[in-house]
């Protein structure tokens, strides 16, 4: 089947911060004349956030209601809260970014993150935290795709791919990955 005949279209783009989310969902919504709906956005002018200095903490069954009205027949919907506030029968297809911790860290560092932040963040993609909770509220509407070592065109193309049902999620470890290298510590807070 080829993307253009797919006719309603609600793709969700979610992951750790720093994984690509909103790279992929902008370009996604250029290429594929999508709307494109940022969860963290309509959050923020709903007023739902609740501001702490380090975490931000979000009104999730309002941003539901809320985004349940948004969510249109054609759009990207991009956020790391995806799997807390939208409805699986909405959504056509769930796409998890993961991204190796060792490229994850250097982002963090970049944005200014504390080292607390930073493995907190870090450590849940180890863990695979996001894709664990998208599975469990998308079900099989759930796929993977690995961005370490990718540009940005080979992941919209990856991305293209899984939409209309030609590429398989891809599986990664990391913590065997992290393990194996002995940096345990390096990630996860003591
Ligand atoms: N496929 C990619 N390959 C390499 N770098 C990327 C890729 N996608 C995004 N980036 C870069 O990674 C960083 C985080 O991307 P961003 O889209 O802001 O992530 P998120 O929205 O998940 O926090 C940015 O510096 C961005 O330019
Ligand atoms: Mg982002």
């Amino acid at each position: 089947m080829f993307i253009s005949q797919i006719q309603g279209m609600s793709i969700v783009i979610t992951g750790n911060p720093g994984v690509g989310k909103h790279t992929l969902a902008k370009g996604l919504s250029e290429k594929m004349k999508l709307e494109l709906i940022d969860i963290n956005q309509i959050a923020k002018n709903s007023g739902l956030f609740e501001e702490n200095n380090e975490s931000n903490d979000v009104d999730a069954e309002k941003l539901q209601e809320i985004l349940k009205q948004k969510i249109s027949n054609r759009c990207v919907i991009v956020g790391h809260l995806a799997p807390y506030v939208l409805d699986k029968d909405k959504i056509s297809t769930v796409i998890v970014l993961r991204r190796s911790p060792y490229d994850l860290i250097k982002i963090y560092d970049e944005r200014g993150y504390s080292d607390k932040k930073s493995k907190e963040n870090a450590s849940s993609e180890i863990l695979g935290i996001t894709t664990y909770d998208a599975k469990n509220q998308f079900e099989e509407k759930v796929v993977q795709i690995n961005v370490s070592g990718k540009n940005i065109k080979d992941v919209l193309n990856k991305a293209e791919l899984v939409i209309s049902g030609t590429r398989d999620s891809e599986e990664m470890d990391w913590l065997e990955l992290v393990t194996k290298n002995n940096d345990l510590q390096k990630f996860f807070v003591d």
